[in-house]
C-alpha cells in the first residue's frame, strides 16, 4: 500500500469525516438562525443537527494506541503475514540499497541485517552489491550466486525482482535467496561416483585387454601362460560382474527407498537358510558359526531377496575380514520391550579402527581396498545393507573394539503378526 493510499483512509472513516464536517456546518448555521429567531423551529433543527453529530462521531474509527489502525492492519498484514512466513530467506532494499524489509530466514543467514541500513554493512557479497545496482540501472531482473567459498560455506543463489513503478523514487528490488548448498553437495557427490565407478571399471578392463594383447602375440603358442592368463582373466570378468551387480542391487533398493515392504516373513528359518549357503565359505576359510536364536516366529514385514542379501553381506564380511578369529556368532533376539527383532553378527577378527567405523557404510569405502579386492570385495557391500535396512524401518550398527573383532548388529521392527501374539 502506497503512503497516499493509507492516508486516505477506508471507507467507512471517509463517511464517517464528511457526516461530521456536514453536522458542523449545519450546527453552526442553526445556531446562528436559532440565536437570532430564537423560536422552536430553529430548536428543532439543532436537536437534529446535534443527533447527526453523534452518529458522525460514533462511524469515525477511534484509533487504538496498542493496535496499528484497523484500515492499515487489513490492507498491510497479509503482505506483512507473507514476508515473515516466507520459508526462505527475502530481502527488500530502494534504489541506494538501503533495507527495507526483511524476514526472519534473511535475518538468519545474514546476522547484522537492519532496516533503513545499507545492505553493505551486512552482506558481503560484491556480485550481489553489483547485481543490486545493474537491476536498478537497466530495470531488468536478474539472478546471482555468492558463497561456496570453502566447503562448509552455504552457496546461495540470490534472484533480484523489481517492486512498484519502473524508473520511480518508490520503485524497490526483492532479493529471493534460494540455499544451492544441498543440491550442489548431490551433484559433486554424482560425479565422484560416476568416477569412481568408471575407474573401479576400468581397472579390470584394462586388465583384460593386456592379457588378450599378450595371448595373441608373446604368449600365443605357450598353452601353460595361456591357461594362467585365462585363470586370472575369468577373474577380472567375476570381479566387474560383481561391481555391475552391486551397482544394480543399490539403485533398485534407492529406487524403492520409500515405500515400506510389506510381506510377513519369519527372520528365523531365512537367518539359518544363509548360513547354510555360506557354510562351504566358511569352511573354506576355517571359521566356525555358533547360532544363538530366541524360540518362536520371528516375524518382520520385510522383502525376502533383500533380507537375504542383508544377512549374506554381513556374514561373508564377518568370514573374509574376520577370519583369523576362527568362530562368528550369529544372534537373532527380540529386544526387552518386543518392539524389534535384533540380529548379530560378531567375529573375532582384527575389527574395524574407530576413525573408519563412521565411513565403512558409505560407497566404495574399505578401509583396505587391496584387501578388499582379493577378497572379492566391491566397497558397496555395507552401503546395500544400510539401504536395505533403512528400507525396512530398521537400524544398522558396525560395532567394533579394534583387536577385538567387530558386531554388526541389524535392528528391524517387529511385524504385526507377533506383535499381535505378545
Ligand atoms: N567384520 C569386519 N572386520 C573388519 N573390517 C570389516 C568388517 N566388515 C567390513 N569391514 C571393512 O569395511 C569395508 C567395507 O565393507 P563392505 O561395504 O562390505 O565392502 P567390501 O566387503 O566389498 O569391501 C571393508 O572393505 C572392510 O575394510
Ligand atoms: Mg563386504
Amino acid at each position: 500500500m502506497t503512503e497516499v493510499e493509507r492516508n486516505q483512509g477506508s471507507r467507512p472513516s471517509r463517511l464517517g469525516s464528511a457526516l461530521l464536517l456536514l453536522s458542523a456546518l449545519c450546527l453552526g448555521s442553526v445556531l446562528a438562525a436559532a440565536s437570532l429567531s430564537r423560536d422552536d423551529y430553529g430548536m428543532l433543527v439543532c436537536a437534529a443537527a446535534l443527533t447527526a453529530l453523534t452518529v458522525a462521531a460514533l462511524l469515525r474509527p477511534v484509533p487504538s494506541p496498542l493496535k496499528a489502525q484497523p484500515s492499515e492492519r487489513d490492507e498491510t498484514a497479509p503482505a506483512d503475514d507473507l514476508l515473515a512466513a516466507a520459508p526462505d530467506p527475502v530481502v527488500v532494499v530502494d534504489r541506494r540499497a538501503v533495507v527495507t524489509e526483511s524476514n526472519v530466514a534473511a535475518q538468519a543467514i545474514v546476522p547484522g541485517l537492519r532496516s533503513r541500513q545499507p545492505l553493505a554493512f551486512a552482506l558481503r557479497a560484491p556480485q550481489v552489491l553489483d547485481a543490486i545496482r545493474q537491476t536498478f540501472r537497466s530495470g531488468e531482473g536478474r539472478d546471482v550466486e555468492f558463497g561456496g567459498l570453502s566447503a562448509a560455506d552455504p552457496v546461495y543463489q540470490v534472484r533480484l525482482r523489481l517492486l512498484g513503478a519502473p524508473g520511480s523514487e518508490g520503485e524497490t528490488l526483492a532479493l529471493f535467496f534460494r540455499d544451492l548448498s544441498a543440491e550442489r553437495r548431490l551433484e559433486s557427490m554424482r560425479v565422484d561416483f560416476i568416477a569412481t565407478v568408471s575407474h573401479e571399471l576400468r581397472t579390470p578392463l584394462a586388465s583384460l585387454a593386456g592379457f588378450i594383447d599378450t595371448l595373441k602375440g608373446p604368449a600365443r603358442n605357450d598353452p601353460a601362460a595361456r591357461e594362467r592368463f585365462l585363470d586370472i582373466m575369468r577373474g577380472q570378468a567375476n570381479r566387474m560382474a560383481r561391481l555391475v551387480d552391486d551397482l544394480l542391487q543399490l539403485s533398485r533398493v534407492e529406487l524403492k527407498a520409500h515405500v515400506a515392504p510389506v510381506t510377513p516373513i519369519d527372520l528365523g528359518p531365512l537367518v539359518h537358510h544363509m548360513i547354510e549357503v555360506m557354510a562351504p565359505l566358511a569352511r573354506e576359510r576355517g571359521v566356525e558359526i555358533a547360532l544363538a536364536f530366541d524360540d518362536g516366529p520371528l516375524e518382520v514385514l520385510g522383502d525376502r531377496d533383500e533380507l537375504l542379501r542383508v544377512v549374506e553381506n554381513l556374514v561373508e564380511n564377518a568370514l573374509k575380514y574376520g577370519s583369523s578369529g576362527g568362530r562368528i556368532e550369529i544372534g537373532l533376539h527380540r529386544s526387552e520391550d518386543g518392539r524389534v527383532f535384533e540380529l548379530t553378527i560378531r567375529d573375532h577378527g582384527p575389527g574395524i579402527a574407530p576413525e573408519h567405523l563412521p565411513r565403512v557404510t558409505e560407497r566404495f569405502y574399505r578401509v583396505d581396498v587391496a584387501e578388499s579386492r582379493t577378497q572379492g570385495g566391491t566397497g558397496l557391500g555395507l552401503a546395500i545393507v544400510k539401504h536395505i535396512v533403512g528400507r525396512h524401518r530398521g537400524r544398522l550398527a558396525i560395532e567394533s573394539e579394534p583387536g577385538e573383532g567387530a558386531t554388526a548388529r541389524v535392528q528391524l521392527p517387529v511385524g504385526p503378526g507377533t506383535a499381535a501374539r505378545i
